[in-house]
């Protein structure tokens, strides 16, 4: 990898993320990305949140179901409180930029950098010799969808932090071989709580719908029995009853998740949920954590259905947010196309 690179660029805050469209979301998408979306946009970021269908063909998929897939993460983010008036929200493959920019920064990328990858690797597994030639490009693909916008902040978890370091490299070496600072340093956004929410059976992996076990995730679609019989049957550990402070959260991961969990949906701090729960039983917490969660989920989930039951909003919704961001996005191509020097008769 290259040096940390920075840029002179002066263009205006723009925030950018993608959610993939694979399977359900869980509470970890929701508090770790949803509603941190919808905070950025409620604080007046301007924001443009994508379904990323194309890095979703990148492994195995059930094509069948992309598209209904696709529509329940935009239901979701709509559901979540982002606004089309307000917000950026479409789907990645209807907006052209994205893939031409990607071919272009595919000539930036070094085999060197993609290399050392540590997501590809985990993805690929033993045989990486049979993964697609998208899954090792994928971060390129990613880069190209920040810096199609000019974004500069991406809320993203720590594991894109890799990325994210890639996206920089990637958009030094344009700004560096066609010499001059077109690009932002797009930089992360994963403060507060509820950028790594765990999963219930075990705090030391992070919540997946992935697991195999039903019972480690809280699904957004969940009815109000569900969440409070999976909150309850939690793994918790035999070191007692809730510490009274932060320390206290040491060496106990599963408590110091359902802390975690409890404070991004409040909006309060670990020390402030302690301040309140110290010192008490699960059998308070956990029903206190069950109740939170239903009060907090429920409207989310009754308004995600309402609008899978009536898609034609959802691809209205989305309709406009491709405009909106073809608007953005096709000056930054015509940008790049002559800098690069393609010529257009
Ligand atoms: N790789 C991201 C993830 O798995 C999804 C993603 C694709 C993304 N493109 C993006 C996130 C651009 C932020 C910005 O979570």
């Amino acid at each position: 990898m290259t040096d940390e690179q920075t840029s002179t660029y002066a263009g205006p805050t723009r925030v950018f993320s993608g959610i993939q469209p694979t399977g359900n979301l869980h509470l970890g998408n929701y508090l770790g990305a949803l509603k941190k979306f919808t905070t950025l946009q409620n604080d007046g970021w301007d924001g443009i949140y994508c379904v990323v269908d194309l890095h979703a063909i990148t492994m195995p998929y059930e094509h069948e179901v992309l598209a209904s897939q696709t529509r329940q993460i935009a239901a979701a983010m709509l559901a979540c409180g982002l606004d089309p008036d307000q917000s950026v929200i479409f789907v990645q493959s209807s907006v052209r930029a994205h893939t031409e920019l990607a071919w272009v920064l595919n000539c930036m990328a070094r085999m060197g950098w993609l290399e050392k990858m540590t997501q590809f690797k985990d993805k690929a597994g033993k045989d990486a010799e049979r993964a697609s030639v998208g899954l090792f490009d994928y971060p390129v693909l990613m880069a190209a969808d920040i810096l199609a916008y000019k974004a500069t902040h991406v809320p993203v978890g720590d594991d894109q932090t890799q990325h994210l370091e890639l996206t920089r490299n990637v958009a030094g070496r344009f700004n560096q071989y066609y010499g001059q600072d077109v690009f932002p340093m797009p930089e992360g956004l994963i403060k507060g709580p509820g950028a790594r929410i765990m999963s219930l059976k075990d705090g030391t992996k992070k919540m997946s719908k992935s697991d195999p076990a039903e019972n480690s995730r809280i699904n957004l679609i969940d009815d109000a029995d569900t969440i409070a019989r999976k909150i309850k049957k939690s793994k918790t550990d035999t070191l007692g009853d809730m510490p009274s402070d932060v320390e206290g959260l040491e060496g106990r991961p599963e408590v110091a998740n359902l802390v975690g969990i409890y404070g991004a949906l409040a909006d309060m701090s670990d020390e402030q949920v302690l301040a309140e729960y110290g010192g008490t039983g699960f059998g308070t917490f956990k029903p206190a954590l069950a109740e939170l969660a239903v009060e907090h989920l429920a409207p989310i989930t009754a308004r995600m259905r309402e609008l899978m039951d009536n898609p034609d909003e959802i691809d209205a919704a989305l309709r406009k947010g491709t405009e909106k961001a073809n608007a953005i996005a096709e000056p930054i191509m015509d940008e790049v196309r002559r800098i690069v020097g393609f010529w257009r008769p």
